[in-house]
């Protein structure tokens, strides 16, 4: 049986460094918008800094992967983008696919076009909370 309750949800996107360097930005955000009910209210293409993604990262702080991660996220422009609208949080991390491009199913950006956990093209926030904390380091105008 359908949903009928709309519940309407902002999200934080960002297109890795990986999916601006292999031209795949345009294809990420075109599955993006053709979601029904699915709108981009905010879009920035930037090289962030190491600071801006400490911040974004801070849960992972220690974890082997953190210092390689940060290298890869400062190595180029990103695209960050504010997506709102109906159930948009739990429908873009479905969107993205797991962590682990070859754990993600067909279908999903990650599943479609990457191959390693680091270089897994695309950041979705995991919860409403997640998403207001990482909207406010992207976009402080739009907290
Ligand atoms: P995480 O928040 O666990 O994944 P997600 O992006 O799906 O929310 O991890 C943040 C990023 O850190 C992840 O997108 C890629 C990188 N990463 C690794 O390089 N190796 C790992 O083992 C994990 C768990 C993450
Ligand atoms: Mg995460």
């Amino acid at each position: 049986f359908p949903r009928s309750r709309t519940v309407s949800q902002r999200t934080l996107v960002l297109l890795k460094p990986d999916a601006v360097k292999r031209g795949l930005a345009g294809e990420i955000i075109s599955r993006i918008e053709r979601k029904a009910g699915w709108r981009l209210t905010a879009v920035e293409l930037r090289t962030f800094d190491r600071a801006t993604l400490e911040h974004h990262y801070e849960e992972h702080v220690g974890r082997p992967f953190y210092e390689p991660l940060l290298e890869f996220m400062t190595s180029g422009p990103s695209i960050a983008l504010i997506v709102e609208g109906e159930n948009v949080v739990p429908g873009l991390r479905a969107l993205c696919g797991a962590t682990d491009p070859l754990q993600a199913g067909p279908g999903t950006i990650r599943g479609d076009f990457a191959t390693i956990t680091r270089e897994n093209l695309i950041h979705a926030s995991d919860s409403e909370a997640s998403a207001e904390r990482e909207i406010k380091i992207f976009f402080p105008s739009h907290a």
